[in-house]
C-alpha cells in the first residue's frame, strides 16, 4: 500500500497548503490518534465532499484540553497503526506536528474561547477543557485552510461548541457532524476503550443500556426529565457517574421536561477511564 505524505511542521502544511490550485477542494477531520472505525467514517465523508479535492487527516494529542489530573500521559498512540488507516482511507496528508510547540509557539498564550455551550455536561466537570478544544481546532483551521471539517456527535457538545466558533470567527469552511460508530455489543467506539481491562470493558455496556432504557422511556410517552432519568446511580452502578443530564440540543442548557429536541447525555468512569455518550431524544 501507498505511504501517505506526512508533515511535521506548520510551515510545511502551509507550502503545501499553498501549492494546491485555488479550485482544489480541502477536507480535515481533526483527531488525537489511535483510529477507529468512528475516525475512518468521519475521514470517508471528508472525502466524498471534496470531490477529488485534498483529504487531510491531523493527529496531535492536544494537551491544552487536558485537565491536571487527566489521561494526558495514558492517552493511546499508535503512529504506524494509524497512518495506514490513514492510507486506506485515501487519506492525502497527515499533520502530526512534532512537538506541542509547533502548535503553541508563544511567548505569550493566545486562546479561542466561548461563552455559553460549556456549562453543561463536559463543560462543569472539565474546567479549560474546551477552550483548549477550541484554540487547537482554530489553529488547525488557519494552518489547514480547509474547505470542510469533519466531527462526530460522540463529541456533541464539542460540534455546537466548533460550530459557534466558525461562525462566530467566520472561518471559511463547513463543519460537519456524524453519527456515533458503536461496537457491536453497543459500546461507543473510543481511542479510550483501549485503556479499559476486561471487567470494565464488560461493566461499561451499562450505558449502552441506559441510554437505551431511557429511550424507550421516551418512546412510550414519559417526557418529564426526572422520571427519564432518575434511576441513573442504579443502572449505571458500578459506574462512577461525571453527569447525567438531559439538555436542549440548541442551548445545551438542561430541560425538565421534553418539549424540544432534546440530548440525553452521561460521562461515567469504570476502571478509571473516563467515558461518553448520548442520544438524541426527538418529541
Ligand atoms: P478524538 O477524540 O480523537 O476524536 C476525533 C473526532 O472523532 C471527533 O470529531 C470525535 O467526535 C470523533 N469520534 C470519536 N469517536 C467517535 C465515534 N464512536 N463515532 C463517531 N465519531 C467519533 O475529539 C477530539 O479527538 C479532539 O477534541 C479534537 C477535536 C481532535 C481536538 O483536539
Amino acid at each position: 500500500m501507498r505511504r501517505v505524505k506526512v508533515l511535521e511542521t506548520v510551515a510545511q502544511v502551509q507550502a503545501w497548503r499553498a501549492s494546491l490550485a485555488a479550485a482544489c477542494k480541502v477536507g480535515l477531520v481533526p483527531t488525537m490518534g489511535f483510529l477507529h472505525e468512528g475516525h475512518l467514517s468521519l475521514l470517508r465523508e471528508a472525502k466524498s465532499r471534496v470531490n477529488g479535492g485534498k483529504l487531510v487527516l491531523s493527529i496531535f494529542v492536544n494537551p491544552t484540553q487536558f485537565g491536571p489530573h487527566e489521561d494526558l500521559d495514558r492517552y493511546p498512540r499508535d503512529r504506524e497503526g494509524d497512518l495506514q488507516k490513514a492510507a486506506a482511507c485515501g487519506v492525502d496528508m497527515v499533520f502530526c506536528p512534532r512537538s506541542p510547540d509547533e502548535l503553541y509557539p508563544g511567548p505569550t498564550a493566545v486562546w479561542v474561547d466561548i461563552e455559553g455551550l460549556g456549562e453543561h455536561l463536559c463543560g462543569a466537570t472539565r474546567p479549560n477543557h474546551f477552550r483548549g478544544v477550541c484554540t487547537i481546532v482554530s489553529k488547525l483551521w488557519a494552518v489547514v485552510r480547509p474547505d470542510v471539517s469533519v466531527f462526530g456527535k460522540k463529541d456533541y457538545q464539542q460540534l455546537a461548541i466548533l460550530r459557534a466558533v466558525q461562525r462566530n470567527l467566520f472561518f471559511p469552511l463547513e463543519v460537519v457532524g456524524m453519527p456515533i460508530v458503536r461496537e457491536s455489543d453497543g459500546l461507543a467506539m473510543s481511542s479510550r476503550n483501549a485503556n479499559l481491562d476486561e471487567t470494565s470493558r464488560r461493566q461499561a455496556l451499562a450505558i449502552p443500556r441506559y441510554l437505551e432504557t431511557v429511550r424507550q422511556r421516551f418512546a412510550s410517552g414519559q417526557r418529564r426529565v426526572a422520571e427519564l432519568i432518575g434511576d441513573a446511580e442504579d443502572k449505571l452502578a458500578p459506574g462512577s457517574i461525571a453527569y447525567v443530564e438531559v439538555v436542549d440540543t440548541t442551548t445545551l442548557q438542561p430541560v425538565s421536561e421534553i418539549r424540544r429536541p432534546a440530548l440525553l447525555a452521561v460521562a461515567v468512569h469504570f476502571g478509571g477511564v473516563r467515558l461518553i455518550d448520548n442520544t438524541e431524544l426527538l418529541p
